[in-house]
């Protein structure tokens, strides 16, 4: 969609469904790759994402079919163990092939992601982490060549620490833990939500793993994994910013098929800037009658306050009474959304990973 014309001024009333997690679906298709024949995943959000793993998926020999919010996923040996520039460029998320591929098949050369508008965005983490398993990398035009130089081609359980909670390397070395020989201890692990579902996929396809959702992450390797069935979590930041709009334009919202424990550190901050939110297991409800307070927001790995949910937090606090002062620490360039703010007459200043905010005076 290159438009939205969008008619301010009104309150939200109603109740909405969350989507799937595209966090997690993405992950959830490239774990496939594990086990061959035919995995079946439920409630996978339709979005170019999902579409371009699927293409990916498509040219390593796998049969994808969508129907619905259904996606079957036949997996056969690939032909060529390379994902190509052309499709890595378009998600960055395509890097979570080289786990499963490393690990079932002993190879892959993936495409450099390349740039991207929020910061660097490096791969050293999931890269140190095969490493230390036993896998030759080797960087050449623009690609991660990777192989594992034994006869067996397995790759080798190790303690890896990661320098910083990272998600995707988190994601990467579990999945590719699961067919290592011996046991994969992974420490400062990352907490997310998603990190559970995949675990929570790789443990019905057979993995032995304990510990996701918590720092410590342990997975005893298997010889081999068996296709599955699973339904894809609430995506939480789709449910946050629900909230977070209703919040801003005012009403009476209820946002059902959630988890309310997702998206706590949101609800917290809601709270404290004056906000009723009730919740129940599967929905919250946001009733905003305008007249918040700005409130100091943080971003930081889960449980933390979500760096997904910043920029969507900041444009409230611009019609919140006050001053917030918003830090985001995990991208050292998440603030392309201030100067959009400001064509709407946002009182941001942003200093490096600070934003001080005011709230808007209207012309
Ligand atoms: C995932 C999410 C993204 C979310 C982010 C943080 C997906 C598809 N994307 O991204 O929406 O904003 O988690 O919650 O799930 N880092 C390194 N070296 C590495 C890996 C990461 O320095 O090898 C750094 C990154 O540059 C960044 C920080 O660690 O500053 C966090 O990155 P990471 O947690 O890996 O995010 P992603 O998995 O890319």
């Amino acid at each position: 969609m290159d438009r939205m014309r969008i008619h301010g001024g009104r309150s939200l009333k109603g109740s909405v469904k969350t989507s799937g997690a595209k966090n997690s679906a993405l992950k959830l298709l490239f774990a496939s790759l594990l086990a061959e024949g035919r995995h079946t995943f439920h409630n996978v959000p339709e979005l170019k994402d999902v579409e371009s793993s699927a293409e990916l998926l498509g040219s390593l020999n796998c049969k994808v079919q969508r129907k619905g919010k259904t996606i079957i996923v036949d997996v056969k040996a690939p032909d060529s163990f390379e994902a190509h520039y052309d499709l890595v460029r378009k998600m960055r998320a395509s890097i979570l092939c080289l786990g499963p591929l490393l690990a079932k098949y002993g190879q892959a050369q993936v495409s450099l992601p390349g740039g991207c508008a929020i910061g660097s965005r490096p791969i050293n983490l999931h890269l140190e982490g095969m490493k230390a398993m036993g896998a030759e990398i080797d960087l050449r035009s623009g690609y991660v060549h990777a192989s594992v130089p034994t006869p067996s081609k397995r790759l080798k359980g190790t303690n890896i620490l990661f320098e910083f909670a990272t998600v995707g390397g988190t994601e990467n070395i579990m999945m590719a833990a699961t067919l290592a020989e011996g046991v994969t201890v992974i420490e400062n692990a990352a907490k997310e939500p998603e990190i559970v579902d995949l675990a929570n996929y790789l443990k019905k396809m057979g993995a032995k793993i304990d510990g996701a959702g918590t720092s410590i992450i342990r997975i005893e390797g298997v010889d081999k994994l068996t296709p599955a069935e699973h339904t894809v979590i609430p995506d939480r930041i789709e449910a946050g910013t629900l909230l977070i709009a209703a919040a801003i334009a005012g009403g009476d919202v209820t946002v059902q098929d959630c988890v309310p424990e997702h998206p706590e550190a949101l609800i917290l901050k809601l709270r404290e800037a004056g906000f009723r939110i009730e919740t129940a297991p599967t929905s919250m409800r946001i009733r905003s009658t305008g007249g918040s307070k700005c409130v100091d927001v943080t971003t930081a790995p889960h449980p933390g306050f979500p760096t997904d949910l910043q920029a969507q937090f900041m444009a409230l606090m611009c019609v919140s009474e006050g001053v917030s002062v918003i830090t985001e620490t995990v991208f050292e360039n998440r603030f392309m959304h201030v100067t959009e703010l400001h064509r709407l007459g946002a009182d941001i200043t942003p200093k490096s990973r600070v934003a001080v905010v005011r709230k808007t005076r209207r012309a």
